[in-house]
């Protein structure tokens, strides 16, 4: 889980500054989408193909993630069932973050969100705003975050908000998970760093589709 998690928050933090390339008009995002479908890593790789390993990549961490939240998800299960783990969680159990609450249920959400994301922006069988299939990226955001479609903004800020507490406990229980959280001292700065990079994230994320539904872009 602590793997592929952190795989995933590289992406997000990837996917983060690419979106903000936005602010830069509309040549400047529509070239960075082409540059990123055909021509990373070119000519060591062919155009084309880089899009596709790395599209292969994510879908793999993202299988393996939800693979291993369903096996803890069924040891937890399994261990409430017994007498010692009654035990375990009714008196022995540290106090728990919102955020490690939401994992599973805000898990589901932000997966389901996601969905909804690669449907809209992806293959772009739902679509809000004139556009066509052909529209490059920045018309399709342009016409998207619009305050006409001020509900999809709000679905996307609930989006992010999934994101960004799922970000605040993985990240925490990643570096747990590895061996990182040895010291009352480095607990207290992996604790700082993750809530830094679920804020990053929400206003990374929230930034651009802000600008555009307030007519800024
Ligand atoms: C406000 C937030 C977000 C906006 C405005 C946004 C925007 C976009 C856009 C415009 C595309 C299509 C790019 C293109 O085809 O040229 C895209 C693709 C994608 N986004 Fe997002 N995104 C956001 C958040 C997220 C988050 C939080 C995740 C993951 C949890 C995510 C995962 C993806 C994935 C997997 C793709 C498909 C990439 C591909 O086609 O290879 N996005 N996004």
């Amino acid at each position: 889980m602590a793997i592929t998690g952190l795989f995933l928050v590289l992406f997000l933090l990837m996917h983060m500054f690419g979106n903000l390339k936005v602010f830069m008009g509309a040549e400047a995002y529509d070239h960075y989408a082409e540059w990123l479908k055909q021509d990373v890593l070119y000519p060591f790789l062919p155009h084309g193909w880089f899009i596709w390993i790395f599209r292969a990549c994510v879908v793999l961490a993202l299988v393996l993630h939800i693979y291993c939240a369903l096996k803890v998800w069924q040891a937890a299960i399994r261990g409430r069932g017994s007498k010692q783990g009654k035990k375990y969680t009714r008196t022995n159990r540290p106090e728990r973050t919102f955020s490690s609450k939401l994992m599973r249920w805000g898990g589901i959400t932000l997966g389901t969100l996601l969905l909804f994301h690669i449907l809209m922006f992806t293959t772009k069988t739902i679509t809000f705003g004139a556009f066509g299939q052909e529209a490059g990226p920045y018309q399709m955001f342009t016409s998207t975050f619009t305050s006409e479609h001020w509900y999809v903004y709000a679905l996307y800020v609930v989006f992010m908000l999934a994101v960004c507490f799922h970000v605040r406990h993985g990240f925490y229980s990643a570096f747990t998970t590895l061996g990182a959280n040895v010291s009352p001292k480095a607990r207290g700065i992996l604790n700082g760093l993750a809530y830094f990079v679920a804020t990053l994230v929400f206003v990374g994320f929230v930034l651009p589709p802000t600008a555009s539904v307030l007519g800024l872009l």
